[in-house]
């Protein structure tokens, strides 16, 4: 019988992530809505962006098909203000999706402890949490990492929505199944940088670079296929935005980017390579050069008589696979993919089946791709 309660959500963080935006596919809010249909209530949003999330709450209101979902949500501006109201009835929260800016979570110490408050104050309800996992310290992520395990009953799931793939899922089965060794992975991210608006994600100094912030999903991708990385073998090299390649003539007006001290701004093109603990070889090249809209992405993976090409995983994902059957690559167009929806859904089918093993992208193996991007930004800056 498939279950009819009603499955009480809160949303920290109101942004782009959390309910949609011009700047892609990512919308929390609606793949919830899709995956749990009537069962689904918001029951609180916490962001000090009160009037907006008071008017993106009061539009979903307007929408029959959800309006159930928000009829008594409740607006907090802060996480304080929700554990208080819910003092004495903190169970009634099953699930918590974080998806305000890495700055302030990720963490161990005061003003980055934003999921360790969460999990002291509700210990049972399980945890949704956006990528990257932190800004911060590396060691403390992993602390972090450590603490929220040891309440094993409880659920965490790390958004590298990727992993989700129809064509990532294809590839892992025919790995499994041939007890392939993957020998390479080649992956390439092209931004559509005019799309890339917030002023945040061009200043270093608040997002980290767009390897931390931007790569990472295909470093974490590559890492699914490739296995442990080891990270004394990194090398980086950056194309720096004073450099005579790196001038860029489509920033978005909203982007003030000369206001942002020298050393904070971000590079053009980022390529690094990498060793795998099998021996095998990574390379990344991340662009900050295409304009219009769309971006363009692509991962190979090499082993013994394969390669696998996922491309497009924003748009419409295809994977072209070459095998020892044949030099002729097959094609396979993954229509109607949404890694977004599959990953919320994997979640609540995690938590309502109480099977840890489902998800992809447990918090600590997300801690291994924070380290893995780190350690690219940090050899791509070395002089
Ligand atoms: N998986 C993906 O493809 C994907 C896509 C977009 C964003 N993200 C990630 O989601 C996170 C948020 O990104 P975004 O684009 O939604 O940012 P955003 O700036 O649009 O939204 C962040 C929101 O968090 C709120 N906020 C700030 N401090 C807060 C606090 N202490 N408590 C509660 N809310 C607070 C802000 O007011 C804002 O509304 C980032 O980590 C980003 O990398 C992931």
């Amino acid at each position: 019988m498939p279950a009819t309660d009603p499955f009480n959500v809160v949303f920290l963080g109101a942004g782009n992530i959390m309910f949609g935006s011009d700047e892609g596919p990512w919308n929390h809010s609606a793949r919830f809505e899709k995956k749990l249909g009537d069962r689904f209530r918001m029951l609180a949003v916490v962001d000090p962006n009160l009037p907006r999330v008071h008017q993106t709450i009061a539009t979903k209101r307007t929408d029959p098909a959800v309006r159930h979902a928000y009829l008594n949500t409740e607006v907090y501006g802060t996480l304080d203000d929700l554990i208080a109201a819910y003092k004495g009835k903190e169970d009634t929260i099953r699930v918590f999706v974080i998806g305000l800016p890495p700055a302030f979570r990720g963490g161990v110490t005061t003003g980055t402890d934003f999921e360790l408050r969460v999990s002291k104050a509700f210990p049972n309800a399980h945890l949704f949490i956006e990528k990257p996992v932190s800004t911060g310290s590396l060691e403390d992520a992993f602390k972090l990492g450590e603490i929220l395990s040891q309440n094993i009953p409880r659920i965490v799931s790390v958004g590298y929505m990727m992993r989700y793939l129809r064509a990532v899922s294809h590839v892992k089965k025919i790995i499994d199944e041939q007890k392939l060794i993957v020998m390479a992975t080649n992956a390439r991210y092209a931004c559509a940088y005019p799309s890339c608006m917030k002023p945040d994600w061009w200043d270093k100094s608040l997002s980290c670079g767009p390897i931390v912030e931007q790569a990472t999903h295909f470093c974490d991708l590559s890492r699914f296929f490739g296995g442990p990385v080891d990270l004394g073998s990194v090398q980086a090299r950056a194309l720096e935005w004073n450099e005579p390649a790196g001038k860029l003539t489509k920033i978005h007006p909203g982007v003030k980017e000369e206001t942002i001290p020298p050393e904070n701004r971000i590079p053009r093109a980022t390529t690094a390579i990498w060793k795998y603990k099998t021996g095998a070889v990574g390379h990344l090249t991340h662009i900050v050069a295409l304009q219009g809209a769309s971006y363009s992405c692509e991962l190979e993976i090499f082993a013994d008589g394969y390669m696998f090409i996922i491309e497009d995983p924003y748009n419409t994902p295809r994977l072209r696979i070459r095998s020892p059957l044949s030099d002729e690559e097959e094609v396979i167009v993954c229509k109607d993919d949404d890694p977004f929806l599959e990953e919320v859904s994997v979640f609540i089918d995690a938590i309502e089946n109480k099977d840890n093993y489902i998800v992809r992208s447990p918090f600590i193996d997300a801690c291994e791709t924070y380290a893995l991007t780190c350690a690219i930004r940090i050899a791509s800056e070395r002089k």
